[in-house]
């Protein structure tokens, strides 16, 4: 979370900066900031809201200078207001901070006892404060790196001072940074994303990293403080798919791409001449794998909840899924014949990171699905299976999401075969229906309407609840953590055969509850606990593909979704989850695409 940009350049950079934080809004939007060097002064200029907010306060009354750092916020310290927004600055040194320090209370105190005021809420301000101390007797470099030994947590920073007018200083703990380079300027940004529409030659930190910019320099340090020298990267050019052309929002966009997205990833990945995948090079060979273990944060998790289900129908093979932020904590009992599988769309999350971390130190085989493949996640990964999705841009996850299952879908298949517990036939008739795949998404996004309607019915309600069993059990998780995060209508996903041992308790004259019951082995049953719900008066809208049921009066709408084969069924049932969600958001007027208290890429613990 929080965005980051710095530049040091011979020309002026405000607008550059605002430009950059724009793209890096995905990771904050509840204030933004800059900070420039101009006449030996620093010029500080921060708001609430949003980035088009500091434009306008930029347009009034400009920035100059030809060196500045800029901060999208998404609060961890403090409220969201204009003094906790960052830079944080003093008079000599000025920073912006993405991570937690986790000791800044401490550090507050000793700087208090010594008669150091404070002026925001923030956990950042420490670091200026510290920093305007040690430059006194130092160089920035050294007081960079003296001020870094007193912090505890993980971080990035950007800084400039007040009496180097061509020099901005980097480091990085944990929380990810990069470097970019062009002709008579270079740029600190969170994200290669952030500097695209500058440069495409790249740098990234690692950790314990510190970098010195001016606009015709970049130097690098270690941990060690030993000047160190870093790969330079150059990013493909897919910046046109960043933007939303004639679309509302950038969520609507990624609903209605995800036929394509799909389709790429099936071409990248199948070869529809020989009826095989192409997956090589695995880290372990999938007959002497013993278990594979699925990780990941959010949306991303869900999909390796669905793809736990395929695992155990496909193949023998024993599965275990976790979210990344109890499994950096427990006690793993780690197994070299493992793989360890990492999910994530932006690649940064800092807790699927740090599980990733967690297996790279203790030597087993990891593997990442990732759309953004400059990403940390990637480059820490011994194996890299990338999305192909396109920028995803909306805070809500959807073509990622469909993204995942189908690489965790065809990693399952491919596995299953090389195991001999899938047979050819069955792998070439695998193959052959996921081709139908797109086709299929395609068709129910035309039943837009249908859901619209039902979108109508349920928006002013207080709560709602989303059941399904097998993998439709993940869908319905999915379909209420969409709902909630964008229409803050409180939406509880569930196993259907849960709901007797507590949430049915829940259901009332008028609760919305969506059921998702594909023509699978639990279909009965869960249209069974359906009955249960209407007769306690829920509202039930019933998704299937199952079109030869008799429909039930009391089932208040019904919509019905194509069929290809079952193990597929979780690919068709999503789609109309996130429509119902963005009509619900679009009736209740919230902004789809950066609900409120989120970021895109959740870089802090
Ligand atoms: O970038 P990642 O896939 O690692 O992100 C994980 C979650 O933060 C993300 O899926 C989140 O749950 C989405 N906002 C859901 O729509």
């Amino acid at each position: 979370m929080c965005g980051i940009i710095g530049i040091a350049s011979n020309k002026a950079v405000s607008t550059n900066i605002i430009e950059s934080l724009k793209r890096l809004e995905y990771r904050g939007y509840d204030s933004a900031g800059l900070a420039t060097l101009h006449n030996n002064q620093i010029l500080e200029k921060k708001c609430t809201g949003r980035v088009e907010k500091l434009e306008k306060i930029l347009f009034k009354n400009p920035a100059l200078g030809s060196v500045g750092i800029g901060h999208v916020r998404w609060a961890t310290h403090g409220v969201p207001n204009e003094v906790n927004a960052h830079p944080h600055s003093s008079e000599i040194v000025s920073v912006v901070h993405n991570g937690i320090i986790e000791n800044s209370d401490q550090l507050k105190k000793d700087l208090e006892s010594n008669g150091i005021k404070f002026k925001s809420q923030t956990d950042t301000e420490v670091i200026t404060l510290l920093l305007t101390e040690e430059i006194k007797n130092e160089s920035p470099i050294k007081s960079v790196q003296k001020t870094l030994k007193k912090l505890k947590g993980s971080f990035a920073l950007g800084i400039i001072f007040k009496s180097f007018d061509n020099l901005i200083v980097g480091a990085r703990r944990g929380s990810p940074l990069a470097v970019g380079y062009a002709k008579d300027e270079n740029y600190l940004g969170s994200d290669s994303y952030a500097l695209k529409s500058m440069t495409n030659k790249i740098s990234y930190l690692d950790d314990g990293d510190v970098c010195v910019l001016t606009k015709n320099s970049v130097e690098f340090y270690n941990l060690e403080e030993k000047k160190i020298n870093k790969k330079v990267h150059t990013l493909s050019d897919d910046k046109n798919l960043a933007e939303k052309g004639d679309y509302k929002n950038f969520m609507s966009k990624e609903i209605f791409e995800q036929p394509i997205t799909v389709k790429n990833g099936i071409n990248e990945y199948v070869d529809k001449i020989k009826n095989d995948i192409n997956l090589y090079n695995f880290p372990i060979d999938p007959k002497s794998m013993e278990k594979i273990v699925l990780i990941a944060c959010g949306t991303a998790y869900h999909s390796c909840l669905v793809a736990k289900y395929w695992f155990e129908e496909m193949s023998n093979i024993e599965v275990e899924i976790d979210v990344a932020s109890e499994f950096r904590y427990r006690k793993i009992k780690f197994n070299k014949k493992n793989l360890y599988i990492f999910v994530s769309q932006s690649g940064e999350t800092a807790d699927t990171a740090a599980a990733l971390q967690l297996c790279k130190d203790n030597n087993v085989k990891t593997c990442s699905v990732v759309n953004v493949v400059e990403s940390s996640i990637a480059r820490n990964s011994d194996w890299v299976l990338p999305l192909h999705a396109g920028p995803e841009v909306g805070v809500a996850s959807t073509k990622a999401f469909l993204g995942q299952m189908l690489i965790l879908y065809i990693l399952c298949l491919k596995i299953s075969f090389n195991r001999n517990e899938v047979n050819k036939d069955e792998y070439i008739q695998k193959i052959n229906n996921l081709i139908k795949l797109p086709k299929a998404i395609d068709d129910i996004l035309k039943k837009e309407d249908q859901i619209q309607l039902v979108a109508k019915d349920i928006y002013e309600s207080k709560g709602s609840m989303f059941l399904g069993r097998g993998t439709s059990f993940p869908i319905a998780l999915e379909g209420a953590l969409k709902l909630k995060e964008l229409s803050y209508l409180h939406a509880e996903g569930y196993p259907a055969g849960e709901m007797k041992h507590g949430p049915l308790a829940l259901i009332e004259d008028g609760l919305p509850v969506i059921v998702i019951a594909p023509k699978d082995k639990y279909f009965e049953k869960t249209f069974s606990n359906t009955q249960e719900v209407i007769a306690r008066g829920g509202k039930v809208l019933l998704i299937t593909d199952k079109h030869e049921m008799v429909i039930n009066e009391n089932i208040r709408f019904k919509i019905d979704v194509p069929f290809i084969e079952e193990s597929l069924s979780p690919f068709i049932l999503t789609i109309p989850l996130q429509l119902l969600a963005y009509h619900v958001a679009l009736l209740k007027n919230c902004d789809i695409d950066k609900p409120r208290n989120l970021a895109k890429s959740v870089t802090v613990e």
